[in-house]
């Protein structure tokens, strides 16, 4: 396996995606978390050193173990990575002076190189240079095989050792070829691109085995994607050891909690306990307005109410569905906590209340991966490719006070959407699609009547993370046809709107 040392750049996650996307499997860790012990116990067959935002001239900036120069095994540098690797090995990194580079460059190569096979057969290669320092002298034994304008030493290396340093970025889109790079570069690292997701099942399930023993243990069941390729994994892995807890709080979907009852505890034989918390849910959160507030309140009950179901089995471990992009530690240097815009709300602080260890099988996985485990697993597309769900359910798609009257609008005329969506095929082009119903009543005529009822919001966005999002481009029929049919079909509607905000400015949820 390879070994990427963070040290911080904001694109980290993205060397690991082209490694797997090339079959290697690759872990990411924290250069302050990568110490000689570590590095011997991992034993990796290659390193990768990544960018970062700090400089090597700096008192006390990040290093590399330097025994990972003693190894005899390849090691790529970029950017910061790149310098680190340059200063320990006796180069020199200078500061700033006119050579920062930010955006799109052209490397000119010098002399051809194993790593660059596939390069410059167009003349100069595009690549995303995001850098203030520079290596101002190269190490002994490293030559240049690749310069732009303001990187002499944009392309480096000691082919004897198989160091391997560069400025630039290859894992980002802007450096067109820069897969190719880090293909060359496993390829001589000896890694034969044989990590599928059948491999990473059996290691799983081992794993998992090997944590537990024969103890107990409990998940959050929600029906999302992660939570339930999780719950899946651990039933193939220890049986009856496993019991899933779903809580409804009543603020659901139409038909969500019979769907998952059905198809964990009939279809694939789970211990499923299913919390029927509806009353103290939508009690707790009567008469309440504030966004924030309802977010607490239902983060806290969650908690209290698992508590109160698991706490009997008296499990060992609780298993989790995280997944890669929340547990990478973020090496962040500029310090200061972030605003909260949302308080998100998932099962965080259990492990604390009840004592358990965490089981997080798919904490190696970006989303993708975990639908393709999902579908290894036998999960039905239907599930797998479902839209994620958030834990406040329809209460943050409800601005205002929630009452059960506006639930059951809302669910009907959620159904409604999500039926012409697949009708017309294209949940899957949707990362997330849904129905607020707004806190105002608008007249409108209906026969010959007058009407005063509730107006909504159509919400269909696409993203690949969530982080940043655009509205889907529907078109006016399909709208038009939309609104006509929620209309028609649930009652206390009468008016149906389509939200055109992308993220940022907006957000996905309305609350
Ligand atoms: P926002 O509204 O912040 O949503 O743009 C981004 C993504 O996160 C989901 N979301 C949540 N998921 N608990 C969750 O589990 C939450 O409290 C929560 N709030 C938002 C949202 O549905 C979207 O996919």
């Amino acid at each position: 396996r390879l070994l990427i040392i963070d040290f911080g750049s904001q694109v980290t996650q993205l060397i690991a995606r082209r490694l797997r996307e090339l079959n290697v499997y690759c872990e990411i860790h924290p250069y302050n978390s990568v110490d000689e012990a570590f590095i011997s116990g991992f034993a990796p067959r290659a390193v990768i050193l990544s960018g970062g935002p700090d400089s090597v001239t700096r008192d006390g900036s990040p290093r590399a173990p330097q025994k990972l120069f003693e190894m005899g095994i390849p090691l790529l540098g970029i950017c910061y990575g790149q310098q680190v690797m340059m200063h320990q090995l006796g180069g020199t990194v200078d500061s700033g002076h006119g050579t920062a580079e930010f955006g799109r460059a052209f490397v000119t190569p010098q002399n051809s190189l194993n790593i660059l096979e596939g390069w410059f057969n167009d003349g100069d290669e595009q690549v995303w240079m995001s850098h203030g320092d520079h290596v101002s002298k190269i190490a002994d034994g490293f030559e240049v095989y690749g310069t732009s304008p303001n990187a002499p030493y944009a392309i480096t290396a000691d082919v004897a050792r198989n160091f391997y340093a560069v400025q630039f970025h290859p894992e980002v889109h802007h450096t067109p070829n820069g897969s190719k790079l880090y293909e060359n570069f496993v390829k001589l690292a000896g890694f034969t691109g044989d990590w599928t997701m059948g491999a990473y099942r059996e290691q799983a399930i081992a794993a998992i085995r090997e944590q537990v023993g024969d103890e107990q243990v409990i998940c959050g069941l929600s029906g999302g994607v992660d939570s339930s390729v999780a719950a899946v994994l651990l039933h193939e892995a220890i049986g009856d050891q496993l019991t899933c807890v779903f809580v409804d709080h009543g603020l659901l979907r139409m038909g969500e909690a019979e769907e998952v009852v059905t198809m964990f505890r009939d279809h694939y034989n789970m211990k499923l306990i299913h919390a029927n918390e509806q009353e103290l849910f939508l009690g707790e959160l009567d008469g309440q307005s504030d966004p924030e507030t309802k977010r607490k309140i239902i983060g806290k009950l969650f908690i209290d109410v698992f508590d109160k179901y698991a706490r009997p089995i008296g499990a060992k471990f609780l298993a989790q569905g995280t997944l890669y992009p929340d547990v990478i530690e973020s090496v962040s240097f500029s310090g200061g906590p972030s605003v909260t815009i949302k308080s998100h709300h998932n099962v965080g602080g259990l492990p604390e209340k009840m004592d358990m260890a965490l089981v997080e099988p798919l904490r190696e996985l970006f989303k993708d991966e975990v639908r393709d485990l999902g579908r290894e697993l036998g999960l039905p597309d239907s599930f797998v490719g479902r839209h994620p769900f958030p834990g406040p359910g329809l209460a943050i798609r409800c601005p205002g006070e929630i009452t059960r009257p506006k639930l059951e609008i809302l669910r009907k005329a959620d159904a409604v959407y999500i039926d012409q969506i697949r009708k017309h095929g294209l949940y899957d082009d949707i990362w997330q699609a849904f129905v607020a119903i707004l806190p105002v009543r608008t007249v409108g005529v209906m026969g010959d009547g007058r009407t005063y009822d509730y107006a909504c919001a159509l919400r269909a966005v696409t993203s690949v993370d969530g982080m940043t999002a655009d509205y889907f481009p529907f078109s006016h029929e399909f709208l038009g046809e939309t609104a006509t049919r929620i209309i028609n079909e649930v009652e206390g509607i009468n008016r149906v709107t389509y939200d055109i905000t992308s993220k940022p400015p907006g957000t996905i949820e309305w609350e």
